[in-house]
């Protein structure tokens, strides 16, 4: 069985650095996609602080994004390419840190409670899978060593997962 183990007194590029081994360890020997986000999504929303949803929306379709696993509220399920975060991330194909929600033009409000949030591209070589979305009740709650060390989760979900003829590549 896998125990999250927690980690304490250090700075984030520690922490990621530490999240990182877990999540390898969690997915060593699973390829299955559906298995994969939703242990990936279990693990970050236990480990990470003050978060009130952390998952996945997987292009499912040419320019239209669908909610995968996750952690949190019931969200919104379908999402076009270029709308509210999740979709500004695959149209412009970056990450996207946002610091404050209320601020964003066509944010889309899924859980009230939410302030800021960080969504990650999926990147499959230069192609793009979807997002890994992480919201927060505390506004600025993401900086840059939190954009880094989320990317380089989405790069080990990525590697160890086989993401099938389901799944676009946009
Ligand atoms: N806030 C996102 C929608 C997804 S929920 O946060 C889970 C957005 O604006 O794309």
């Amino acid at each position: 069985m896998f125990q999250a183990k927690k980690i304490e007194g250090v700075g984030k590029p520690e922490f990621y650095a530490d999240l990182a081994r877990q999540l390898a360890a969690l997915l060593e020997g699973e390829c299955d996609a559906v298995a994969n986000a939703a242990n990936c999504s279990a693990l970050l929303f236990q480990m990470m602080p003050d978060l009130n949803w952390a998952g996945f929306y997987f292009l499912r379709a040419p320019g239209e994004l669908v909610v995968g696993p996750f952690q949190g509220q019931p969200a919104c399920v379908r999402i076009p390419v270029g709308r509210g975060v999740c979709g500004a991330a695959v149209a412009e194909r970056r990450s996207m840190l946002v610091e404050d929600v209320h601020a964003f033009p066509g944010h889309i409000a899924c859980d009230a409670a939410s302030r800021s949030e960080l969504v990650v591209p999926l990147r499959a070589g230069d192609r793009i899978l979807g997002v890994l979305d992480l919201d927060s009740p505390l506004p600025a709650r993401f900086d840059a060593d939190d954009q880094a060390g989320v990317e380089a989760l989405a790069a080990i979900l990525v590697a160890a997962t086989d993401f099938g003829p389901q799944f676009v590549r946009g």
